[in-house]
This record gives C-alpha cells, structure tokens and sequence, in this order.
C-alpha cells in the first residue's frame, strides 16, 4: 500500500527545523541533513512527508542548491529519503521496506502487549505508564448512599438508555451551555469513556482506507484503534520539544498550522484527531486563532474533527482560562467533541460523552447498540450526581496533579538531571527528553528496576521519538520520588546497552 505524502514548503520545513545544531566546523549540508533526521526522530516532521525541492528549499533557507543536494544525498544514502523521478522526496526511516512502514520490535508487539499489569494494587513495580488519579476520597462514599435512592426510581423501568441516560445528557449539555457553547440534551450521547466515544465514532463516520489526520505525538490507544480498523494514519507532527509546555495559555509551537494546512489540503482526511487541551502527551495547549483556522481548513477539506477533551476540566490551580472549545468555531455537524470525567474525576467511572448535532448523535446512537446496547446505569446516575456539584471534586483532582507535576519536576532535578521535562499547565504527564535515542530499550530494562514507563515511540505511528518518554504524574508524589532512583539504574543500563547506533546517521 503506497502512502499519501503531504508536501510541505520551504517555509513550514525551515520553522520546523529549528536552529542548525552540530559540531561547528560541520560543512553546511551534513548539518542540514542532521537537523532533518533529528526533525524526523523527535516527530516534528513526521514519516512519509514530502521534501522541497532542492531548489525551493535553496532559496527558502539560504543556502546555495548544491548545499542542498548534497544533504538530501547524504540521507537518500542513508537510507532517509525516497527519491522518485517527477515526485520528488519524502522522508521514510532506514531500514523500512516502504515509505512511513517500519515496525520496532516490542512496540507493536499486539495489542495485548499495552495492557496494565493485572495485580493486586501495591505489588510489583512502579506502573508509570498510566495517567490516572485515585478516585476523589469523601464525595464518592456520600453519593454511592445517595444513589440508593435514585436506582430505586428507575428499577421498575428497563435500565436501557442507548443515547445515556436523560439527567446526564442534560447535566452535561448544561455544562457546555454554561461554558460558552449552547447545547441541547439531543447533541449529547453518553459513551462508556472518551476511547468508547473516539472508536465509535471513527467507525461510524469512516470506512477502512479511508486517511484519519493525528498530532504526532498522540494518545496510543487511539492511534491503536486506527490502526485496528484499518484506516490510513496521516500524523502531522506536533511536537518540537522547546517550544511548548510553558506557563502561557497556549503552545502553539507544538503545532504547525501550514503542517496541518497542507496535510488537510493534500490528502483531504475523512477525520481528524485532535487533543488541543493539555495535549497527551505533550500537555500543550492550542490557542483560539488555530483552533479557529484548524476548523476552517478543515472545512474546505471536507475533514471532520474528533475533538478529545479529555482533559479540559484538569487545568492547574491558578492556570490561565483555556481558549474557548474547539467546537465554537464550528458546527456541531462536522465537528465533535468528546468528553470523559476519567481524568477529572476517576477512571473507574466508565462514562464519557460525544456532543455533536442531533441527527449524528442518533446515528453514533444506534450504532454504538451493535457494542453494547447501552451504558452501565449505575454509574451514569453516580456521574449526574457528580455534576450537580463538580467542582469540589474537580479542584482536588487539578491540586492532586498539580503536586504530582511538582513532585515529577523534583524527582528528575535530584534523580535524572539530564532529563529535559516539559513545564505544563495542567493535563496529566510530562514529556520527557532523554539524552539519546534510548527509550525502547530504557522501558524494557525498567521492569528489573521496578518501575514501568512507555516509551516516546509508542505515541506515534513509526518509531520515531526514541529519545522521549511520557511520565505521568498521576501517582501519589512519595512514589513519584521513588520511582527516581529505579529510573535512573535503569537508565544508566540503558545508556550503556541502547541500540542508538542503529538509526544510521543518528550520531554524525
Ligand atoms: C487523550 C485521551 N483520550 C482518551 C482517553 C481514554 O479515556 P477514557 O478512560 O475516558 O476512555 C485517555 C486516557 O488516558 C486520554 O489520555
């Protein structure tokens, strides 16, 4: 299967290049073909993208045309372009057959290979692979006597509710409507979680082949779930790792707009993908201007968007207002938002939600009855409840995380120091760059070290980001702190046994 391949302009390429780096004295075009491989591994350009021509980028960069040539030589040789007669360069990685299709041993291993350990909590190593918090104490005991009563009312009904149950439509249409965003009870459809209402509507609103736009990097299970229902991934790269992460209330350093322009532009994707608040895994935010623009390119494209909210309602105390909704600059017919109290108020509470026009919702609703006819009642009324009066609870969960980020940023400052974390302003992990391309191999030693992390490979679709690791700061800051230590003999391990060497050109 040939890859469409998104063009970009000498402009785009150049800004998301960044400065030359290497050693001084370099010749100009070895140093340009090391900032395109590092463009590459970090995902801020992502596989299968289409090059300038030496010409265009010549003049784009100031550099003479043979400068160019020699660097786009020197990664044809090294196994990172491929040059076709009349269709110019794209980036592929040494070693893969075609063009953006290289699977790393143990990254792709099936899907079974993602899942958490299946143990008693407490036993076996540290899981720093899972970003979620601890239930809130004192609310949750209060409302399960609560809802005693409330299951009494309904019992003498069926308990079905394929479009989630009236009260908590409501309740979260009201929440929509009190942010800025006017919603009806009919745009809402209550789902088992935000990765139920992404598969869902990725199956519904797509057939296989059909392309489906991501950030690269982006949140695995979902990218898993593309992958499953054999659809093409289009990953436009959102990282660029001094950029974003910052105290402000928006990164968009992390996006790139032309990027997201030209792959929306060229290959017209049937849907979209997006995480714009507090970013997994890189806890960026996107500000208002691009999420307007997003969606009128997106627009002209004919693309819809699934819009991940996941984490909007999890801003540090004291952070900026988030830009407004994605969804406000467009209509509820093309762009969809999806929702979860899993990360604002606990992953054990399996509901979530999809808000988008009352037609698709019906539709999202009579297919999403083939899965699972309905969700589970019981905990639809304990999240009505819930929301009567979030934000107690919300508030202990974004001071839970807050700590953890603080307790994480410490942790690395004593244990790791050459560890480059990000500074997010809420969200649920850090993204973290490791000082080489060691990330597989530091999350297969972990383990022995009594800790588990995912590696920056697993958030993209090629094996690229090897020198990055997500670490989630949702576990209590005394285990955080102890994490450091395993983490550290892991990566001292790691540095010495990595297989760096083997991406060609990585270290020249
Ligand atoms: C961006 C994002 N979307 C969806 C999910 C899954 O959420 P849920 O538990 O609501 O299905 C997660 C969980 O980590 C996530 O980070």
């Amino acid at each position: 299967m040939t890859q469409a391949t998104t063009r970009v302009s000498a402009a785009t390429l150049a800004r998301r290049l960044g400065p030359p780096t290497g050693a001084a004295g370099q010749p100009a075009y070895r140093m340009l073909a090391r900032q395109i491989r590092s463009a590459v591994l970090d995902g801020r350009l992502a596989v299968s993208t289409g090059l300038p021509s030496e010409r265009e980028l010549a003049a784009g960069l100031s550099l003479s045309r043979t400068t160019v040539a020699a660097a786009y030589a020197v990664l044809r040789d090294e196994g990172w372009l491929d040059s076709r007669r009349g269709s110019g360069s794209s980036i592929r990685l040494p070693g893969s057959a075609q063009p953006g299709v290289r699977r790393v041993a143990g990254v792709f291993g099936g899907l079974d290979a993602h899942l958490p350990p299946d143990g008693p909590p407490g036993d076996g190593p540290i899981d720093l692979t899972v970003a979620s918090l601890p239930a809130p104490t004192d609310v949750l005991p209060k409302v399960l006597i609560e809802i005693a009563a409330d299951v009494g009312q309904y019992a003498g009904q069926s308990g079905y509710h394929p479009l989630g149950l009236p009260a908590l439509r409501q309740a979260i249409a009201d929440r929509y409507t009190a942010t800025g965003l006017p919603t009806t009870i009919d745009e809402i459809l209550v789902t088992n979680g935000a990765q139920h209402a992404f598969t869902l509507a990725l199956l519904e609103l797509s057939v296989p082949g059909d392309r489906v736009m991501i950030e690269c990097p982006t949140y695995p299970v979902a990218l898993d779930a593309i992958r499953a229902a054999r659809r093409t991934v289009g990953p436009v790269g959102a990282s660029g790792f001094d950029r974003y992460g910052g105290s402000a209330d928006s990164d968009d350093g992390a996006w790139d707009l032309d990027l997201i322009r030209a792959e929306l532009r060229q290959t017209a994707p049937r849907l979209a993908y997006l995480i714009p608040d507090f970013q997994n895994p890189t806890g960026a935010v996107m500000s208002a201007e691009m999420r307007e623009q997003l969606t009128h390119a997106a627009r002209r494209s004919g693309t819809m968007l699934l819009v991940d909210e996941s984490f909007r309602d999890v801003p540090f105390p004291g952070s900026p207002a988030l830009p407004p909704q994605l969804a406000t600059f467009g209509d509820s017919t093309r762009v969809l938002s999806l929702g979860s109290v899993s990360k604002s108020m606990w992953g054990g509470l399996r509901v979530g939600w999809i808000r988008a026009a009352a037609p698709l919702v019906r539709r999202l609703a009579a297919a999403r009855a083939l899965g699972d006819m309905a969700g589970p009642l019981i905990d639809q009324l304990i999240v009505t409840r819930l929301l009567a009066d979030p934000e107690p609870i919300f508030d202990q969960q974004r001071t839970r995380l807050a700590a953890g980020a603080a307790a994480a940023h410490a942790m690395l400052a004593a244990d790791l120091p050459d560890w480059q974390a990000t500074t997010p302003g809420g969200g649920a992990s850090l993204w973290v760059q490791l000082p080489g391309p060691i990330a597989t191999e530091l999350a297969r030693l972990a383990p022995a070290a009594g800790v588990l992390i995912a590696p920056g490979t697993r958030f993209g679709p090629d094996g690229t980001m090897e020198s990055y690791l997500r670490l989630p700061f949702t576990a209590p800051p005394d285990v955080l702190r102890a994490a450091g230590p395993r983490l550290a003999a892991a990566a001292d391990q790691a540095i010495r046994t990595s297989g760096a060497g083997t991406l060609p050109g990585w270290l020249t």
